[in-house]
């Protein structure tokens, strides 16, 4: 009997432990990762184009506010692996063809390499090292991408897709914020 109640009590506090998230990249470089990468970003940005008029682009090109709603409530791994697929997906979206953007192939050099390491480091502190990708989230993504295409990487598409990532890159900022502990100042 007592070994049984001593089981019990062993694995809960196993158990216990492991559902707690344990990141210290969270806590020491997220936020000087994040700043770096908005601030790259921020310098890409287009200021002579004008945002669309069109209705199917623009919807297309709409912010899924309700992904991150959901994620929002989602436990503190699930939080993680959603921001590392954002990481990922923003990512992989900057390597097509950006001929025609006006950023110079430095600057986007430099976003992608904090933006590939922020997402690296994140994806280290996940159980398993696995993730199931959110399917909702990968088609946001897969719009963006059919609207390069059709407008054919100009600039002003290259533009919208720029905007989104910037609101993605300060949503999951958001996001993980619970999973930081608070900054002593
Ligand atoms: C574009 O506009 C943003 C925000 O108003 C500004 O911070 C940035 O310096 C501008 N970039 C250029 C190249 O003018
Ligand atoms: C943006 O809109 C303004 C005012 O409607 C127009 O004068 C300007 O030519 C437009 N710029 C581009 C790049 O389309
Ligand atoms: C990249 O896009 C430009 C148009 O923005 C196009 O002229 C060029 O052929 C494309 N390059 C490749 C490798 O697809």
């Amino acid at each position: 009997m007592l070994s049984r109640v001593l089981c019990v009590c062993v694995f809960l506090s196993v158990f216990g432990a492991a559902s707690s998230l344990s990141c210290r990249w969270m806590d020491g470089k997220f936020t000087q990762f994040s700043e770096a990468y908005l601030d790259h970003l921020n310098r890409m940005a287009n200021n002579g184009t004008n945002s669309t008029e069109d209705a199917e682009v623009k919807q297309m090109v709409a912010f899924p506010s309700e992904l991150y709603m959901q994620a929002s409530k989602a436990t503190a791994e699930d939080k993680l692996v959603f921001t590392v697929q954002v990481l990922e997906e923003s990512a992989a979206l900057l390597k097509k063809n950006h001929s025609s953007a006006p950023w110079e192939e430095k600057t986007v050099d430099n976003f992608l390499n904090v933006v590939t390491r922020q997402a690296v480091e994140l994806h280290s502190c996940i159980r398993g090292h696995i993730h199931k990708k959110n399917k909702k989230l990968h088609m946001s993504f897969q719009r963006l991408s059919h609207v390069l295409e059709q407008k054919d990487h100009s600039a002003e598409s290259w533009e919208l897709i720029r905007e989104n990532i910037e609101s993605h890159l300060m949503q999951i900022d958001q996001l993980t914020s619970s999973l930081r502990k608070p900054t002593q100042s």
